[in-house]
């Protein structure tokens, strides 16, 4: 078996995989990442961004997500999808318009409902909102709060929960609320405020992308994820990776390995967590080596393709918890 039917023996409903639209010639790749015994779960990257399905005003795009999703239906993997409202990778026309409030938030309403209505039961979770919180718990400044409020949340949320298909759980999703911390704990207090005012959401994504020299303990991320899951929430990993300081050795790789496996047991032990996703299986198309200058080799398989020694740890949390 492969990590996606080991994950289902140990409970959980997947484990599963982000995948980019650039690495799609790749043959070797493609059968290892739609193969749904390995990873029954994917995520695009990239392709259900808004700066590639709404790239004109009121002009929808859905090629470079189809090219995950079409192939993943074929395959029987459930998908992650991603995401409706970010600060981040938004086509020109929307960050240098000249909004009010009433006119931004039907842009957001507008571009919620065609996409939804397009993916209509294909997402088993859509992540409703990314990244809205700065590390010290306040709201992060972009065009959403600065033009809308911090109320912008709220009605992607209640967006979502109109357009989406029956079902559809609806995710928070953000990096750094691996522990407890201020940044979670915005995310709880978030949280209790929708539950008292019956604002919908069925999930809270942790990122988890962590480095070889700092990573959250076992116990953190359990701690963390009782944070959402004491509310009635679940929780996934939805973007595991392990980066490191260029060059790897054996050292590097072995600390890895145990980050990797410690991460996947806290959602495996965790009854409410849903899953496990990796931001990409395969070294060279990950996203950090661009982001971080000297890092990289985060991924579970090397640029040849071998299992590394993380993709081993992780099986075996899966096989023997
Ligand atoms: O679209 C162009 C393409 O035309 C060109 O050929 C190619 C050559 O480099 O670049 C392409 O754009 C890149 C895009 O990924 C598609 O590969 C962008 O330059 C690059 O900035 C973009 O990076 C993505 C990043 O989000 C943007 O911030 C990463 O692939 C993607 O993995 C990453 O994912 C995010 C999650 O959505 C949210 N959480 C953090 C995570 C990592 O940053």
């Amino acid at each position: 078996l492969g990590l996606g039917g080991l994950a289902r023996k140990a409970g959980l409903k997947y484990f599963g995989t982000a995948i980019d639209n650039v690495v799609l010639d790749n043959t070797q790749y493609t059968s290892i990442a739609f193969d749904r015994s390995e990873f029954n779960q994917v995520t695009a990257s990239n392709g259900q961004k808004w700066v590639h399905i709404e790239p004109k005003r009121g002009v929808f795009n859905y090629t470079l997500g189809d090219e995950i999703v079409d192939p993943s239906k074929d395959a029987g993997q459930i998908r992650r999808c991603h995401t409706f409202l970010w600060h981040n990778q938004l086509p020109k026309w929307l960050t240098s318009g000249n909004w009010t409030k009433t006119t931004l938030l039907n842009v957001l309403e507008n571009h919620i409902k065609h996409e939804a209505d397009y993916y209509w039961g294909d997402c088993y979770a859509w992540d409703v909102v990314n990244e809205a919180f700065n590390d010290n718990g306040t709201y992060r400044s972009d065009i959403w709060l600065d033009t809308i409020g911090p109320e912008y949340i709220e009605h992607a949320f209640r967006f979502a929960r109109k357009y989406t298909s029956p079902g559809t759980k609806l995710y928070y999703n953000d990096y750094g609320i691996e522990r407890v911390n201020s940044k979670s704990l915005a995310v709880q207090a978030l949280i209790k405020d929708f539950q008292k005012r019956k604002v919908p959401i069925d999930g809270v994504g942790l990122q988890s992308h962590f480095t070889v020299s700092r990573a959250p303990l076992y116990t953190d991320v359990r701690a963390a994820q009782q944070l959402f899951t004491s509310l009635g929430l679940e929780t996934a990993l939805t973007e595991l990776d392990v980066r490191l300081d260029l060059p790897d050795d054996a050292h590097k790789t072995a600390t890895q390995a145990k980050i990797y496996a410690d991460s996947v047991r806290a959602c495996v032990d965790e009854k409410k967590c849903v899953g496990v996703t990796v931001w990409d299986f395969w070294d060279p198309v990950s996203w950090v080596p661009e982001t971080f200058a000297g890092e990289g080799n985060a991924c579970l398989l090397d640029a040849k393709f071998n299992r590394k020694p993380a993709y081993y740890a992780v099986a075996d949390v899966l096989t023997r918890g």
